[in-house]
């Protein structure tokens, strides 16, 4: 069914083209000014200007010539806007057949690289944003008709890797990993815990910061690795299962997966490939015993150095990696896009890469590769989010500090295991609504209190409405409902929740448009309020006149599923009770 708001900008158009003026797209805005209208056409001032004529009198040949049959009122204001009201039996029947799905297939085939946390390192508070924002856009596309693949590109090929096994072997110098005359099995279990890990990451990270010797080994252990030797690649696997084991866990509780679990190990088989290419074709050239790429150009107003693809001692850079992934893909998937929701700060790293790749045509230049940077969030200091002793805050410590603050919200009748499934919830939606609520491209500071209060702009405020909504509906016991029927409406209050309902198309292809989720998040916020504002001034069980009764429980369903999809969207699980 054709959008309702599409509809009467449609209406606009071919009353504007039977005037003989030309115009292009014609957008109704949400009126600024409720008293004069629904909504408002603010295109006659363009119009005007192109045209040579007095604004107010486009707007009226318009407002004369349009198909009014679903306005109830019109007005030429000011210099020439156009304010409507929609009729509320328009309004009605287009709501009484409309239901929000999922989107036709478009056919665009798209590639998101999110999550990419590093293995064998702690997932920390860097590591929400991506996964996040990642997963509902992934949500939303899939929602919009794009077919999409979810790629989480796992750290797990680098340095860190050679130094956490360096330092086992350190510690364990007499594990079969390490005798090359060992011909047997490796061992299948796990043979260290996450935990272990954790500890041992940051550890050697810092022994090779002062031992130069130390660092030297763990490079001869890293290439060995990045060789696939026997015995320290085995090890490698083994240390990656029990590490994403890990990520998988973090990664459930946040409601984020991902079709492929690759990583940079994966991407390895192809550099050769990327190198011998780029050499034949002649993009590269040697400087200081390095074989960089030049990609700057013209008119760049910041200067963007070469891309640095083989170092001077002969190892390959992480823009090398992504190259080699981006060979993959386009070999194994042939995306039109790929779209790479990775931290502001690597914007450098990606504009590097995305040059390199159209340069010389490893991809071309229909393929859209896209950077999809997102802000910090910080602590109130403004710097990047810390522990109190000012060392990095896990991400499982993150999710308990705000798990800690929902479960005080909750009903302290229910036993503990009820409260503890609901907290587990709050505590997420908490989070990602707070996380998704910024423009994607901002930072934000991370304030739990805020994040969880029951009357803000929450996550917690958002499912409470709608648990209490659904607690409604589930109180109606009457069989007899045609849930496909509002009857009438009575008041400005119920009304204004369809008028709120009219945006939710907009909303979506605005938040898939400019690739960020505080279009849904906000929107979420104002149906609830104007649901919550309805639903303090009525009695809807107890309203004795019968169609009226029936048609708000019919639009406390509609209201109820457009959120309960749109909060889907995000991410984010809804409880039964709270
Ligand atoms: N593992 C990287 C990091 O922690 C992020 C990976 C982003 N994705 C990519 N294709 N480079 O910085």
């Amino acid at each position: 069914m054709k959008d309702f708001i599409k509809l009467q900008e449609e209406r606009i158009k071919n009353a504007i083209l039977s005037l003989g003026y030309s115009v292009d797209i014609v957008k109704l805005n949400v009126s600024s000014m409720p008293d004069l209208g629904d909504y408002q056409f603010n295109g006659v001032m363009s119009l005007a200007k192109e045209h040579k004529k007095n604004p107010r009198d486009i707007a009226n040949e318009i407002v004369e010539k349009l198909d009014k049959s679903d306005i109830e009122k019109i007005s030429v204001d000011g210099p020439g806007f156009i304010n409507i009201t929609f009729k509320n039996d328009a309004l009605i029947n287009y709501f009484n057949d409309y239901n929000l799905t999922p989107y036709n297939k478009n056919n665009i085939k798209v590639v998101i690289d999110y999550g990419g946390p590093n293995v064998a390192k702690t997932l920390h508070v860097g590591h929400l944003r991506s996964a996040n924002i990642g997963e509902a856009l992934k949500r939303l596309a899939i929602f919009l008709g794009y077919d999409v693949t979810s790629d989480i590109h796992l750290g797990d090929f680098g340095r860190p890797l050679g130094l956490v096994i360096l330092e086992l072997k350190k510690r364990h110098p007499e594990w079969v990993y390490f005798d090359e005359n060992y011909n047997g099995e490796y061992p299948s279990e796990d043979v260290v815990t996450n935990k272990e890990l954790e500890e041992i990451y940051p550890y050697a990270s810092n022994k090779a910061k002062e031992d130069e010797e130390y660092l030297e080994e763990a490079r001869i252990i890293t290439t060995k690795l990045q060789k696939k030797e026997k015995g320290y690649y085995d090890l490698w696997k083994n240390i990656v299962n029990v590490s994403i084991k890990n990520i998988k866990y973090l990664y459930d509780k946040l409601n984020v997966s991902f079709d492929l679990w690759k990583g940079e190990s994966d991407a390895d088989e192809f550099i050769d490939d990327v190198i011998n290419y780029l050499r034949n074709n002649k993009y590269t050239r040697i400087s200081e015993g390095a074989e960089i790429i030049d990609v700057s150009l013209p008119d760049d107003k910041l200067e963007i150095p070469p891309l640095l693809l083989v170092k001077s001692n002969d190892s390959v850079s992480y823009e090398t990696t992504d190259l080699a992934t981006i060979w993959d893909r386009v070999h194994s998937i042939n995306p039109d896009e790929i779209w790479y929701v990775v931290d502001n700060r690597q914007s450098l790293h990606f504009e590097q890469v995305f040059r390199t790749c159209y340069k010389s045509k490893i991809v071309n230049e229909n393929v859209k590769l896209e950077h999809l940077g997102f802000g910090t969030m910080n602590g109130k200091d403004g710097r990047p989010f810390k522990t109190r002793d000012g060392s990095v805050m896990t991400l499982e410590n993150l999710i308990t500090i705000v798990r800690d603050e929902t479960i005080k919200k909750i009903n302290s009748n229910y036993s503990n295991e009820e409260r503890e499934t609901i907290a587990d919830a709050l505590s997420i939606a908490a989070l990602k609504y707070a996380d998704l609520l910024p423009v994607r491209s901002t930072d934000y500071i991370f304030d739990v209190e805020k994040f969880c209060d029951l009357n803000g702009k929450t996550g917690v405020y958002l499912l409470y409405s709608i648990v209490r909504m659904n607690s409604l509906i589930k109180k109606v016991n009457d069989n007899n409902i045609n849930y496909n029927s509002i009857k009438m409406l009575n008041n400005k209050q119920d009304r204004d929740i369809l008028i709120k309902l009219l945006q939710v198309e907009s909303v979506l292809s605005k938040s898939m448009e400019e690739k960020s989720l505080n279009y849904i998040t906000d929107y979420l916020y104002q149906l609830a309020k104007v649901y919550n504002t309805f639903y303090d001034s009525n009695k809807v069980l107890i309203e004795e006149n019968k169609d009226l009764r029936e048609s708000w429980i019919v639009i406390t369903t509609k209201v109820v599923d457009v959120m309960t999809k749109l909060t889907n969207l995000l991410g984010i699980d809804i409880p039964d009770k709270i």
